[in-house]
């Protein structure tokens, strides 16, 4: 796809899709818990979609229709043994979070998955939960992954690596594990899960002990589904906050977006950047935090972001050094070690292409720095993914600014945001 210089500003009010963080999430739990949950604005991009075609290959029934899917659960104990391997596609979400909900049943599964997904490490979910005695095989590591579900017994179980994903897992094996089981988790991750699981009726107790975030989950309690409005996703909005900012004669307005406090460090970040955001009519839903935003071009200054950073925004930093580029004053982005296991190596694919676009990027060990220039001049203007969508993305944005960009395998924008370029397009984009 290419991306070219937008140039009248984006203006308008673009539809951003549901949340892919608890789209999956929504299918996951109403699919083991009782009752028939009707799922508003749930994302049905590609890894939602091999979330919920793994639950209809457990035999789990699940309608789908234009703006709805309906779920009819029947308990923690109602999965089937899947006929075939379950193909999870590009989706890590999916991968850590099944993990933990096959490795707590009376059969074995597969787990298979993409080029991308299948070098991702595996390890960091399955070792946590052999502590609670699940058997389960990597390959070397990665996936493919052989669960042979079993009663697991509850104990205590540290999470080192700042992973909601890893967590979630956890959570979902304790969910089918007799007793009460203690997460210990050290860092700060988005807590979706949590929420959505308390207001189905599961017994979990959140509390600080010793700087750490102590999860009590107490297993074999069946949940009791309810419907769900699925927000709208502050990842997938942050390519268009982005655009909004860098680009003159800009104005957009977002609605009901999901603004979790575990989650929302691409907002503090910008607006310690100088970012014009508006944020209107802040709300709960479904026990989530949600709210409208207004966003006009803005001159930026650079900032300084330390580690802790990254747990509140690791999916932003392609997008957020998109903005960085046009700051006036240089970034340092502290300890990104995360970024190099996601989709892709993000950090060495920031670095890499900003400087095919002439920005000086550098990465020194984990950190990234960017020192902005007033004018670019394109070294090459050929953009790798590696098949990583939210790089096509935010090299997207960076297109708006001073493209024709020409970026790679973009069809991997369909794995989070299939509707991207037809909603950036009718604001002022110029993607083709
Ligand atoms: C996600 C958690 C994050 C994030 C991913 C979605 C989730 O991964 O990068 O896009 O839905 O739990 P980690 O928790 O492994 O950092």
């Amino acid at each position: 796809m290419i991306s070219s210089k937008c140039i009248n500003g984006f203006n308008g009010s673009p539809k951003i899709p549901g949340d892919k963080s608890i789209s999956h999430r929504a299918i996951i739990l109403p699919s083991i818990s009782n009752g028939v949950c009707e799922i508003n604005n749930i994302l049905k991009s590609e890894d939602v979609l091999n979330t919920l075609n793994a639950f209809i290959s457990m035999g789990v029934k699940i309608e789908q229709n234009e703006d709805k899917v309906i779920i009819y659960g029947k308990g923690l104990n109602s999965l089937k043994k899947p006929l075939k391997d379950i193909y999870l596609g590009n989706s890590g979400t999916s991968a850590r979070l099944l993990t933990g909900v096959l490795s707590s049943q009376n059969f074995s599964s597969i787990l298979t998955g993409d080029q991308s997904l299948s070098s991702r490490p595996m390890k960091r979910i399955s070792e946590p939960l052999k502590k609670m005695g699940a058997d389960i095989e990597t390959t070397n590591g990665s996936m493919p992954l052989k669960i042979n579900g079993s009663q697991l017994k509850n104990t205590e179980v540290e999470i080192i690596i700042p992973s909601a994903q890893i967590k979630s897992g956890v959570i979902l094996a304790a969910l089918n594990t007799r007793g009460q089981t203690n997460i210990y988790e050290h860092h700060i991750s988005r807590d979706h899960t949590e929420i959505m699981l308390k207001s189905f009726g599961g017994e979990i107790d959140i509390k600080k002990e010793s700087n750490l975030n102590k999860i009590s989950i107490n297993g074999k309690k069946e949940l009791i589904s309810k419907n769900i409005d699925v927000p709208s996703d502050l990842s997938s909005s942050a390519f268009f906050i982005v655009s909004a900012l860098i680009n003159e004669k800009s104005k957009i307005k977002l609605r009901n977006i999901n603004i979790n406090p575990t989650r929302n460090g691409i907002l503090i970040a910008l607006e310690k950047m100088g970012a014009k955001i508006n944020y209107i009519n802040k709300r709960i839903s479904n026990n989530e935090m949600v709210c409208d935003m207004e966003i006009e071009s803005s001159n930026l200054n650079g900032c300084e972001l330390d580690k802790d950073m990254a747990k509140l925004m690791i999916d932003e930093y392609p997008v957020l050094s998109i903005a960085a580029s046009f700051a006036n004053t240089p970034s340092i982005f502290r300890g990104l070690s995360e970024l190099r296991v996601k989709e892709s190596d993000r950090l060495d694919l920031i670095q890499k292409n900003l400087v095919r676009c002439g920005v000086d990027a550098k990465t020194v060990n984990d950190d990234l720095l960017i020192n902005p220039n007033t004018k670019y001049e394109i070294k090459n203007n050929k953009i790798f993914t590696n098949y990583d969508h939210r790089i096509a993305m935010s090299f997207a944005v960076m297109g708006s600014k001073i493209g024709p960009l020409e970026i790679e395998d973009a069809n991997s924008i369909n794995t989070s945001f299939p509707s991207f370029i037809n909603e950036f397009n009718n604001i002022g984009g110029k993607i083709t």
